[in-house]
């Protein structure tokens, strides 16, 4: 791969930012100054240093957002401000939300320039585990609570597969569910009779939301967090 792309896709700039980094000599490869943009270097294997820091070769990029209330799971968006806007420019290319919240719901959402990743995540034969603290207007009987846990009528060919809910207070619980139907949580709560009043993703397919990430805050994802996410 030319010097260039590499640096421009380890994002440390554009293609004619990276070029002038490179002639003002801020850029080794192998503890050696590059003399020229186009050398041709192994990211796999190479040491590229851009001001004292290694690089190291990244194919894709995986964020952890913790998306605030009020914006968007859009890449674009003529009214509302996007979750995309919530990072720095540099970092936006090609990254898109791994699958959608409401706008009016907050927590963890995923992103990605990884589009194969994100398929298999959104597939619905995955079932891909999604847990939600809710606030909810009413107390949850047991009988709703079984109803959710068994499967409700949401207006779909089908119930909703089974769910898993965890009382935590009069009007919270936990709901984990397997499917990402639109409005799916708000709509199996009024299945129920109930109402959500704020909702929060928590976790998403063995990811859990960084609880030191203040709303709107993002971080990269772990090696060992992106292998969970593959291995799913
Ligand atoms: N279910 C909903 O109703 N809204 C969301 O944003 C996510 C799940």
């Amino acid at each position: 791969m030319r010097l260039d792309k590499f640096l421009c896709e380890m994002n440390i700039g554009s293609r004619s930012q990276v070029k002038s980094y490179v002639k003002q000599g801020l850029v080794t490869v192998n503890d050696v100054i590059a003399k020229a943009a186009d050398v041709k270097i192994d990211e796999f294997h190479d040491t590229v240093i851009y001001k004292g820091k290694p690089l190291k070769y990244q194919r894709y990029h995986y964020y952890m957002l913790n998306k605030p209330q009020g914006v968007v799971c859009a890449t674009q968006d003529n009214v509302s401000r996007t979750v995309l806007e919530l990072l720095p420019k540099e970092l936006r290319k090609n990254l898109f939300p791994v699958g959608r919240l409401d706008k009016d719901t907050e927590g963890l959402l995923l992103l990605t320039d990884d589009g194969d990743l994100a398929h298999r995540l959104l597939s619905p034969a995955k079932h891909v585990d999604k847990t939600y603290l809710l606030q909810i207007a009413a107390p949850l009987s047991s009988a709703d609570c079984r109803a959710l846990e068994t499967g409700v009528d949401i207006g779909e060919d089908t119930l909703t597969r089974p769910a898993k809910v965890e009382i935590l207070g009069e009007k919270n619980c936990l709901l984990t569910i397997h499917e990402g139907k639109f409005h799916q949580v708000k709509r199996m709560l009024k299945a129920v009779g109930n109402e959500v009043t704020a909702l929060k993703r928590v976790s998403f397919g063995g990811l859990h939301l960084d609880e030191t990430l203040n709303s709107g805050a993002y971080r990269e994802l772990t090696d060992s967090e992106v292998k969970l996410l593959h291995e799913k």
